[in-house]
Order: C-alpha cells, then sequence, then structure tokens
C-alpha cells in the first residue's frame, strides 16, 4: 500500500473519493507528506478524543462542546457504536449521529468517528445484544482448552459481515447528511483491536487457518516487498529460510512473534473489509489504531508489513502514544510511507511539546490527546494554548510539510541539540543559554518560510544559522520579531533585539511561554 508512497495499494480507494466526491475528505501527498484535504484545502486535525461515553448521549454532550471550543480544537473525536445504532438487526438509529453532527456544526467544529464495532480494546463488548446473544451465529474466539473469550472471533464471516453491513450503513448515512460540506473528516475502524486473551485464537477454525498455507495475497506482498519489508519481520521470514509459500510455522517460525502475525493477518482482513464496505459508501480517509504494549495481533509497529499487506483499505496505521519514547513511535509509525495521526495521547505539557515534534519533524496529519471532556478549566491548559498557536500556523506548516522545510525538536540536558538543513541555511537549535541560566527543556517546529525568512513556534531554545549554498560564508540575524497571525496574515510585536536575541547572535525562544516568532537572516563575510 505504501511502499513507494502511503497509498499504493489503497489509491484505488482514495482516487474512487476524489472522483465520486471532489468536496469529500482525501489523503494527498505533498513531497514526503501525506496531508488530508477537506474543501480542497490541507487541513490540520488540532483534535481530541472524548471519554469513550460521552458522545453516546447528545444531553450529556450539550456543555462539552463549548469546552472543546475553549480549547482551540477544530476537531473532536468521538465513537459511534454498534450497539446504538443498529439495536435490532438491519434497524437503524442515527438520531444520536446526526446530532454529533449538527453539534459539532454549530460550534464551527469537525469530527472523526471512532467506529466501535466488533471491537473496542480487544474486547466486543460494544456489539449489539443480539450479536451478543446469538453466540452460535456470531462465533466467539477460544482458548486453548476450548473456552470461549468475549471477543467476536475473526475466523467467522459472519461476524465481519454484519460489522461490514452495519459500518456501510452508517457510512452512507454520513454521506447523505454530511457528504456536500463534510463535518466528518475521517473514520477509526474499530478500535486498539487484537486478541489479548492468549497468544492466538485456537477455535477450530483459527487453528485450521493456521496450519493452512499462508495466504496468496500474504505470499505476493513477501516476494514483490522483500528489498523493503521492516525489519522486524524480514528478520523474522529470513531466519526462516525467506520462503514465499507454506504454513505460518514453516514460512515465520513457530512461536508467539508468528502467531502475532497470523492474528495480525487475519484482523488485517476482517478490518479491511469493513472498511470496503464503508468506503464502497462514502470513501473518506480511515485508519486503524494501536495499543502499543498489547501483543495479540493489533497494527503494532512490528507487524505494520502484515497490516500493509493484509488492508489496503486502510489508509493510516496509529500509534495511541501515552508512554515514553514518542520519537521513536513517530519514526516507527512513518516507516514505509504510513502517514502520522495520532488520535490518542496525554494532554500533559510534555505532550503538548511533542505535538510540536510530530507536526514539525513526522508531518502529522494532526494530533489528539485522550479524555478532553475530563479538562475543567480549558483556560490553564498547556493543550489550549499549544492548539491557539498552532492554530495560527496550520497555513504556514501545511505550505511546508513534506518539502523539507520543516522541522520540529524537543530538546533536554541528554540531547541539548539538533542540526537541520532548510532554506539554504544549517540551523544549529539548541537549549536556550543566555546569563548563564540554561533552559532544561526546550521545544518547538521551526519552517523555512521564504528566502532568508523563518518561522517559528516553541520555547526554550535558539536558533543559529550557516549558509549551506554558494555565497558569502557567515549569516547574521537581520530581524527577529514576536507575533501573531490573524486571519493567516503576520502582525509583528515586538522587535526583539539586545538580549533577547543574545545581541544578534542567536534567534532565541525564552523558557517562559510559548509563542512565535519570525526571523530573517543575512549573509556576509
Ligand atoms: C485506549 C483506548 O483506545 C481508549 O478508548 C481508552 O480506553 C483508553 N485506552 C483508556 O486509557
Amino acid at each position: 500500500m505504501r511502499s513507494l508512497f502511503p497509498y499504493i495499494l489503497c489509491a484505488c480507494a482514495t482516487l474512487a473519493a476524489q472522483t465520486a466526491d471532489p468536496a469529500a475528505p482525501h489523503l494527498r501527498k505533498q513531497g514526503e507528506a501525506a496531508q488530508l484535504v477537506v474543501d480542497g484545502a490541507p487541513f490540520l486535525v488540532l483534535g481530541g478524543e472524548l471519554d469513550n461515553s460521552s458522545s453516546s448521549s447528545l444531553s450529556y454532550m450539550d456543555p462539552i462542546w463549548d469546552r472543546m471550543v475553549a480549547l482551540n480544537f477544530n476537531s473532536v473525536l468521538a465513537p459511534v457504536s454498534w450497539e446504538l445504532i443498529e439495536p435490532r438487526e438491519g434497524h437503524f438509529d442515527f438520531s444520536t449521529v446526526d446530532g454529533l453532527i449538527y453539534g459539532a456544526r454549530r460550534h464551527g467544529l469537525h469530527l472523526v468517528f471512532l467506529w466501535f464495532g466488533s471491537w473496542k480494546n480487544g474486547t466486543s463488548s460494544y456489539v449489539p445484544e443480539w450479536v451478543k446473544k446469538d453466540f452460535h451465529r456470531f462465533p466467539r474466539g477460544r482458548l486453548a482448552n476450548g473456552e470461549a473469550v468475549e471477543v467476536l472471533s475473526i475466523f467467522a464471516p459472519a461476524n465481519w459481515q454484519a460489522d461490514a453491513a452495519a459500518y456501510a450503513a452508517l457510512m452512507r448515512h454520513i454521506r447523505q447528511i454530511d457528504g456536500s460540506a463534510p463535518t466528518v473528516l475521517m473514520m477509526q475502524v474499530e478500535n486498539e483491536v487484537g486478541f489479548r486473551n492468549a497468544p492466538r485464537d485456537r477455535s477450530e477454525a483459527a487453528d485450521a487457518a493456521f496450519r493452512s498455507p499462508i495466504p496468496k495475497e500474504l505470499s505476493d506482498y513477501l516476494e514483490k516487498n522483500k528489498g523493503v519489508l521492516t525489519p522486524e519481520i524480514r528478520a523474522r521470514w529470513q531466519a526462516a529460510g525467506a520462503k514465499t509459500s507454506g504454513s505460518w510455522e514453516s514460512v515465520f517460525g513457530s512461536g508467539p512473534a508468528t502467531d502475532e502475525l497470523f492474528m495480525a493477518w487475519y484482523y488485517a482482513r476482517y478490518l479491511d473489509r469493513v472498511a470496503a464496505a464503508g468506503k464502497a459508501a462514502y470513501p473518506i480517509p480511515m485508519y486503524v489504531n494501536a495499543c502499543l504494549g498489547c501483543a495479540g495481533g493489533g497494527p503494532l509497529a512490528r507487524v505494520m508489513d502484515i497490516w500493509l499487506a493484509g488492508a489496503p483499505h486502510i489508509d493510516i496505521l496509529s500509534p495511541d502514544i501515552y508512554g515514553s519514547n514518542f520519537e521513536v513511535w513517530c519514526q516507527r509509525y512513518t516507516r514505509r510511507g504510513n502517514p502520522l495521526f495520532i488520535p490518542e495521547m496525554h494532554h500533559s505539557e510534555d505532550a503538548t511539546r511533542d505535538m510540536l515534534l510530530a507536526i514539525g519533524q513526522y508531518d502529522a496529519i494532526g494530533t489528539s490527546p485522550f479524555a478532553v471532556d475530563a479538562i475543567e478549566n480549558p483556560a490553564a491548559s498547556p493543550l489550549a494554548r499549544t492548539y491557539a498557536l498552532l492554530q495560527q500556523l496550520a497555513p504556514v506548516i501545511l505550505a511546508h510539510q513534506g518539502l523539507g522545510r520543516l522541522t520540529g525538536f524537543v530538546l533536554d540536558k541528554d540531547h541539548p541539540s539538533v542540526t537541520r538543513e532548510m532554506g539554504g541555511y544549517k540551523l544549529t537549535i539548541s537549549l536556550d543559554e543566555i546569563f548563564h541560566s540554561h533552559a532544561d527543556i526546550g521545544y518547538g517546529l521551526v519552517a523555512a518560510a521564504g528566502p532568508d525568512e523563518f518561522i517559528g513556534v516553541g520555547a526554550g531554545f535558539g536558533v543559529t544559522f550557516k549558509p549551506k549554498t554558494p555565497g558569502p560564508s557567515q549569516a547574521g540575524l537581520a530581524g527577529v520579531d514576536e507575533g501573531t497571525y490573524r486571519e493567516g496574515k503576520w502582525v509583528p510585536g515586538r522587535r526583539l533585539n539586545g538580549d533577547e536575541d543574545d545581541q544578534g547572535r542567536a534567534w532565541r525562544f525564552s523558557p517562559d511561554a510559548p509563542k512565535i516568532e519570525r526571523c530573517t537572516v543575512y549573509r556576509y563575510q
């Protein structure tokens, strides 16, 4: 799907979106970046995800919308569950979906819907009662001792068929009421899937699939992509002899890692069928999210190739990043051309720094902290402050993503500086060190916005410049201003000089609070 560019395999679906409905949200490439296009223009998702149960009640949502606006979101990620939209088989109730769309519109917000269908966090608690009760028709996964678990089996066609029918009805409905002026931007298909109860499903159907040869689509993918596979899959595959046919254990060796690859394939195929049915009705971008600490076949970075091979209708594999190593996850989830979208993360101050890194350095389509309706005082929230700045800068960011003219960084005592080449200069970006005081943390995003012109946002860092193109060998600061963007126009505030730019030696962002600054440079020798 994404060997050279993200959507080689999903291009048909995305192109279909463009053909069928030019206004419909879709993904488009700009340089190396994938961008979400809404109403014909690129869009940066400054989002937040609601608690799991909030969007099930419109009256519960009533007071929440204003808080979302006060947090400076442009989008809200809201669950829509199978149990609520299809309470009786084939009888749909979209009143909550409609209310959410109208609520978002009234508040000038967009939505990303999370389809809580067959699974949410690995279990099947959101399936309708008629599915829960009919365990003969809708089989569960099983443990090695034969006991059933409350997890729909990925090996039962009746399960995906029922899920896909409901999801397609939902997408048809969204297209009907939202297709001409889209409020709904993207869909998340299921939530943090994976079999958590055992290394793999041990139902009869699962055992039979495990003993069978690996599917032809996977063989073909391995053959075609053998030079570009992610190292995790390549290592296992090569260690077992790099065969393109045979049983799962003969192609990948035996053990829990192979169980995970096997489950990943069948989860990918299941979700792909659900996504395909949804896209046939309304082809907007669709992604899946991963619980990074959970095995069981979810879209983890280590099984990425399996998902790319098995789920061509899924546009993005997304990490929910709660732990440390934020940047490592960004790196892993941008391999193989996968666009980065982070549907869940913390909303702490640290997390807001990471957002600038994800958007500036990894061309993220957007970010979305989880449980944002729990933020009681938006005015005091670091998230609101960061999103206010990003809202202003979004046009600059979107104009430069993917073109080698944008960078993001988080600096600390262990990683006090980075160098980046952009706009004809080498930039050395370091923790701010003036008056012998040292910032403990520095973070930001810088764009090479025009010839000798840079725009930055962040705090606690300084930038020096070295020319990298023919001409005078040294660079100085022509001028530094703090300011704001109002309706896309730069409105300068203070001219920063003297102590504020280290007597002309460095473009500085004080550690106090993040802000936007513009810097122009000149060359001499
Ligand atoms: C990750 C899940 O995707 C969310 O729906 C929620 O359950 C959080 N975990 C809770 O921390």
